[in-house]
């Protein structure tokens, strides 16, 4: 393996840990703890440990967190309800629904519900219009952190032509957005590729950034690859495997072992872009509250 492997859970761990020092001064200063309303409608197994993972590490930073479980079979008003009693708790500063939502609730009625002063995803119309206006916003936590591992990496963004494969609200869309705009993590040429693009590789082969975000694993293999690219891989999917502890395994949306022969730098999964959208979510938190108790723009 030539490619250097981007440490993203060192990265979270001292984000974390820099999260967890600015709780305390807000306390100290304001008797503020910040807090997160979580929701979670029915039990996907992995947006369960997602969520899991996210209250844990609320925890270890200081935070509350207010969760709220529902069944797989709750209405629409009823989770509106929910969402209207946080907006309405001022002890609740971020609100995070996690997505997706069972089939027959309205996604994007729930997500616009959010108040946009909470909405510590950056998923509601408010925030997606701000953020590609280029106006003060909570950036969207994965996308954020995606643009972190590149700096950590080294990956001068300005000049760089980065393609980004997939074209999901969460990831995709906001994240060729962000590395286009005029700012020090942006200024590159971005291009934007997604499952209708003919001959993917012939795009991929010329990134000097490669953000791969399909939710399909061997998407990118060696070949898509050009020598020294800095790929960052943001899948994580359950691949079935007898041999392991829980059956599965995680595996991103690139070929890691053959990616890693041919890239300067790769993530890996688990332990690269996961652990910073959790980093960005509590970063994202705790400004909320500081927002809240008059202390930050
Ligand atoms: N599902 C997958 N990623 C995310 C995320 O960053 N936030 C929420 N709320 N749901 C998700």
């Amino acid at each position: 393996m030539s490619a250097t492997v981007i440490d993203g859970k060192a990265l979270a761990a001292e984000t974390r840990e820099r999260v967890r020092a600015g709780v305390g001064a807000l306390r100290a200063r304001t008797g503020v703890t910040p807090g997160l309303g979580v929701v979670l409608v029915g039990e996907d197994p992995a947006s369960v440990s997602y969520v899991t993972a996210k209250e844990r590490a609320l925890a270890e930073a200081g935070m509350r967190s207010v969760d709220v479980r529902l069944p797989e079979g709750t209405g629409q008003e009823e989770l509106l309800a929910v969402i209207a009693r946080l907006n309405a708790d001022p002890e609740v500063h971020g609100i995070l629904v996690q997505l997706p939502l069972p089939r027959g609730l309205d996604t994007d009625a729930v997500i616009a519900a959010i108040a946009p002063e909470k909405d510590v995803d950056g998923f509601t119309p408010v925030n997606v219009g701000r953020m590609i206006l280029g106006q003060p916003c909570f950036l969207p936590c994965t996308p954020h952190g995606v643009l972190r591992l590149l700096e950590r990496a080294g990956a001068r963004t300005r000049g760089a032509h980065a393609v980004v494969v997939g074209r999901s609200a969460i990831v995709g869309r906001p994240l060729a957005n962000l590395l286009s705009r005029k700012a020090p993590d942006g200024d590159a040429t971005v291009t934007f590729c997604h499952s209708a693009t003919p001959d993917l590789g012939r795009f991929t082969r010329q990134a000097d950034i490669l953000v791969v975000a399909t939710g399909r694993p061997g998407t990118v293999t060696a070949e898509m690859v050009k020598p020294g690219a800095t790929v960052i891989d943001v899948g994580v999917n359950r691949v079935p495997d007898a041999s392991a502890r829980r059956g599965y395994r995680l595996r991103g949306d690139c070929d890691f072992e053959g990616v890693a022969q041919v890239a300067g730098a790769i993530t890996p999964v688990p332990g690269g872009v996961g652990p910073m959208t959790i980093a960005m979510l509590l970063e994202n938190t705790l400004r909320a509250a500081e927002r809240a108790a008059g202390v930050a723009e």
